[in-house]
């Protein structure tokens, strides 16, 4: 099939290349003329597991780059719209870019055509655009609107469209419903599983992927409660890890035992330092606002959201209550990225964190294995970057882990206590065993567990700390 993609984002990118894999002509579409310079020659702005690969593969053949859309639209029969939806003021999502583009795609509407939103929109949103459209002059025969939330996690994405828990499609008619069948047919059907070139299975992957076909509507509102509802998953186990830290219990062998009831799942149940990225915070306040514009006042996000600020504030706290005052203090962190697995940072914990310790008038030395770049832009001036964890480590009065790389979890821990001036290690992400730690002579504060120390050292005094003082 031929298909457009608008906006070449982490979304839009990722779905482009992935819907070139399974074998359609795709033309992604943008306005930003660096991104389409930079896509054309090979280079990819973006650090996403398995892209190169896929970008390598279809470049210049099923996958082309272009900035015209309308020429775009008339030589595709299915059109994905995938630009940014930022948060207003008042937490709605912002839609403009989604108005100009379904005015813009209105022009290249020579045959049927199915717009399908695939951007994260609030509900309502297909009426908005197939109403644009209309208004703009297309014939009401000409074209469908349709909705097809995307669940891609940044890190996994390419495996997560490839290998998804389910491809869900909002059409209100059958021949638009019929169109996005046969987009995804390779993966319903289960045909693209059985190339020798595709993209490797991750674990748990449903297969064949199962489809569900539901209105426009209510295929808006799956997007925004599926994201709300992680993030309250997310909030549930932070409150949690607050109670077991107050009672001496330890979260993980908690969310082990909940996580185990089926009903339940162990996924999305690690505490951390809360959610963040370019998702969930929005699409809480979205949905939020969603709610409210419907007559329904949903006060269970707002708690979501308030615990979610909270889960910094306390990091925060406990960084105070180890080091004790924090003016001067050098501290290493690991991470700046949102999460493990990639390079964005927007609305990133880690850098919350990282400017709330810079204003309380902390040294910092920092490093992330993608996230770097885009955090230098930010604020290369008060941050010193390094390039290992080990530099991090080397001199810090404290090490802090803010984002869950994988390899932060890897770590040469005797190594690392020897490069720090004092053994702390401040973890924001659970990645190592408190016993662990201390047996490595390093005292370590987590999330939703006690404090473990080196054997004989008083809590609160770190083994070295008259050494090195
Ligand atoms: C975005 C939204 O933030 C998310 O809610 C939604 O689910 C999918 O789209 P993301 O891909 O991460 O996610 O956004 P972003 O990285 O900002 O990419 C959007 C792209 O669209 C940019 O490359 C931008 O240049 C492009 N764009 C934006 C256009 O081509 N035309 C426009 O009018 C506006
Ligand atoms: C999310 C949704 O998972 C995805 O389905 C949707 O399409 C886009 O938004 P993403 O934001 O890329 O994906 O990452 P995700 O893995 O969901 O993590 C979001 C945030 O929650 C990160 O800051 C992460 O560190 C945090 N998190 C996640 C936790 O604190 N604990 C967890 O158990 C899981």
């Amino acid at each position: 099939m031929r298909i457009a993609v608008v906006g070449s984002g982490y979304v839009g990118l990722v779905a482009g290349a992935c819907f070139a894999d399974l074998g359609h002509e795709v033309i992604v579409v943008d306005n930003d003329q660096n991104k389409l310079t930079a896509l054309k020659e090979g280079r990819i702005p973006i650090h996403e597991k398995f892209l190169p690969e896929l970008l390598d593969r279809h470049r210049g053949r099923l996958l082309q780059f272009s900035d015209d859309l309308g020429e775009a639209v008339r030589a595709s029969s299915i059109i994905f719209v995938a630009v940014g939806t930022p948060p207003t003021d008042r937490g709605e999502a912002d839609l403009s870019f989604v108005e100009s583009v379904a005015r813009e795609i209105t022009g290249g509407i020579n045959d049927y055509k199915v717009i399908v939103e695939k951007s994260t929109v609030p509900v309502y949103t297909s009426e908005w655009v197939r109403r644009i459209i209309l208004r703009s002059g297309a014939d009401p025969e000409s074209f469908d609107v349709a909705s097809n939330p995307e669940f891609l996690r940044e890190g996994t994405a390419v495996t997560d469209f490839l290998y998804p828990d389910r491809i869900v499609i909002g059409c209100d008619n059958q021949r638009s419903a019929n169109v996005l069948r046969e987009v995804y047919e390779p993966l319903t059907s289960g045909r693209y599983y059985q190339r020798s070139e595709a993209i490797p299975q991750p674990d748990r992957a449903s297969i064949p992927a199962p489809l569900i076909v539901t209105s426009t509507k209510s295929a808006e509102l799956i997007k925004h409660a599926s994201n709300a509802f992680l993030a309250m998953k997310i909030s549930f186990i932070n409150a949690v890890a607050t109670i077991c830290e107050s009672v001496g219990a330890d979260v993980k062998q908690v969310c082990h035992g909940v996580g185990t009831d089926s009903r339940i799942g162990p996924r999305f149940l690690n505490p951390g330092i809360g959610y963040g990225g370019s998702c969930f915070p929005k699409d809480v306040m979205a949905f939020r606002a969603v709610a409210r514009e419907s007559g329904y006042d949903f006060r269970l996000l707002d708690e979501v959201m308030r615990i979610n600020e909270d889960q910094r504030e306390r990091f925060l706290r406990k960084v105070r209550s180890a080091l004790w005052t924090l003016r001067g203090k050098h501290l290493g962190v690991l991470g700046l990225a949102f999460k493990g697995g990639t390079d964005d940072i927007r609305e990133s914990p880690a850098l919350f964190l990282v400017q709330a310790l810079l204003q309380e008038g902390c040294k910092i030395t920092a490093y992330d294995p993608a996230a770097m770049e885009r955090t230098q832009e930010l604020m290369n001036s008060t941050v010193k970057f390094v390039n290992s964890s080990y530099e991090v480590a080397r001199g810090a009065d404290a090490l802090l882990i803010l984002t869950e790389w994988e390899e932060f979890a890897n770590l040469d821990l005797d190594r690392l206590q020897r490069e720090l001036k004092y053994p702390i290690v401040i973890d924001g992400r659970n990645l190592y065993h408190p016993e662990t730690m201390a047996a490595h002579g390093l005292t370590y504060y987590s999330v939703g567990r006690a404090a473990s120390h080196p054997e004989g050292v008083p809590a609160g005094v770190a083994k070295n700390a008259t050494k090195k003082a």
